[in-house]
């Protein structure tokens, strides 16, 4: 009716929402967002000009993306009281508890500022999200390696700022390397929004109550920490390191395939996808760029990789449609930077928060939205009379 694209693979009756931000074939391994393909985005674009995109609607331009670049420098900073937030963490916390803690505490800060159903104060919560969550995510680690805090620097790119936050040291001068930059920016881009997955629908659904979006966002990193979620990607390098040489390989096949045992390919199969995940072939192509530059020959790269062959030609995996995910790569890519295994999921929260809160904005935009409400199949016990606690037997 509109001429817009609207796709309905059939389970309209199941989807839980109508959006415009991303669109996902899972049987063509298709994944746009706005209309733009993901490897396109991910080869061209920045993921601050995919964070404008995912939330206006359209590609930026130039002075668009220079104001939009601005804005979010400028909120980049926290209150210097939530760096005593972390104080109460004990030092080996895992990054992602204390991400979920700091977040939802970041509502005692702006909770009377936050009238979600003005879209200037919704626009001005999303600046705050968006340019804050690199320092909240820096700070967690920084706090668990008892390194002093690093303030953001914002002449440098959002990236560039969280490369510096992360690994900079009041000692020594720290130079940002475009290389590793443009990578982790690309990683960034890859991670930004999918659609309806577990963590986003969380968002949707908390905020569908008008609860403070500061505290939806907590509850989407905590669902995302999860293991068959965003936590696949720690789960993933922890399991390459586990199987440690191409000979050991074939153990783990049949372990993935032995219904009785409970291990399962981490970084593999898909909820949507049954075809390669788009965002795997450009995280594969950025492994092998960063190991190159980095002069790093990373056996469990090579492991990975014929996991990756020896899994294409095996008939249950075929048959299952079990492709390497966006998490198979990743902590391969992660690890070479510096960053830590507890760190990698901290980064997909980091990169997510743009499309949870483009997903937030855009529900909280239509005028007939209620709140979410999901109803059940009851199997229980039929009616029945209660009876006296001497009665029973
Ligand atoms: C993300 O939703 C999103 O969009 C998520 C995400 C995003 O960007 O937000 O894409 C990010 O979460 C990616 C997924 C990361 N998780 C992992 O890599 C964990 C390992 N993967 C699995 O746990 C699993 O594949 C899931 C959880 C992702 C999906 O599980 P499902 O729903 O069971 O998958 P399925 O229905 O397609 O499974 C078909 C069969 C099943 O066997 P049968 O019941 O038919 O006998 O394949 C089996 C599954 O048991 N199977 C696997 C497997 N994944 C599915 N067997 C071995 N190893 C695996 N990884």
């Amino acid at each position: 009716d509109t001429g817009m694209f609207t796709y309905d693979p059939g389970f309209t009756s199941t989807a839980s929402c109508k959006s415009k931000i991303t669109f996902i074939d899972g049987d063509e391994g298709i994944l746009l967002h706005r209309g733009y393909p993901i490897d396109q985005l991910a080869e061209h674009s920045t993921f601050m000009e995919v964070a404008y995109l995912l939330l206006r609607g359209e590609l930026p331009t130039k002075e668009q993306y220079e104001q939009f670049t601005y804005t979010v420098t400028r909120h980049t900073m926290v209150h210097e009281q939530l760096a005593m937030f972390y104080r109460g963490f004990r030092r080996d916390a895992h990054p992602m508890a204390v991400m979920c803690g700091v977040m939802g505490a970041l509502s005692a800060f702006y909770h009377d500022s936050t009238d979600i159903n003005d879209p200037h104060q919704r626009m001005v919560a999303s600046f705050r999200m968006i340019a804050k969550i690199p320092t909240i995510a820096a700070m967690a680690y920084k706090y668990t390696i008892g390194q002093p805090f690093v303030y953001p620097d914002n002449s440098l790119s959002y990236t560039g700022n969280f490369l510096r936050m992360m690994f900079s040291v009041p000692a020594e001068p720290y130079v940002v390397d475009p290389v590793i930059e443009r990578a982790l920016d690309r990683i960034f881009i890859l991670h930004a929004d999918h659609e309806q997955n577990a963590s986003t629908s969380t968002v949707r659904l908390a905020s569908s109550s008008g609860a403070n979006p500061f505290a939806c966002i907590a509850a989407g990193i905590a669902c995302l920490w999860g293991p068959a979620h965003g936590g696949a990607n720690e789960a993933a390098l922890k399991m390459l390191h586990e199987i440690g040489t191409v000979e050991r390989i074939p153990e783990y096949i049949a372990r993935a395939k032995d219904k009785n045992d409970p291990f399962r390919l981490m970084g593999f199969g898909h909820r949507v996808y049954k075809n390669y995940d788009p965002r795997a072939k450009v995280m594969q192509k950025t492994a092998h760029e960063v190991l190159a530059h980095l002069g790093i020959k990373d056996p469990i790269f090579d492991v990975a990789h014929e996991l990756e062959r020896i899994a294409l030609h095996d008939d249950y995996f075929v048959e299952k449609k079990l492709y390497p995910n966006v998490d198979f790569y990743s902590g391969i890519i992660l690890s070479a930077i510096g960053f830590p295994t507890s760190m990698f999921t901290v980064l997909f929260a980091l990169a997510r928060t743009v499309g949870w809160i483009a997903q937030w904005d855009e529900m909280l935009q239509d005028p007939d939205q209620k709140i979410g409400r999901p109803r059940q199949l009851y199997i229980g016990a039929p009616y029945r009379d209660y009876t006296s606690i001497d009665q029973r037997r």
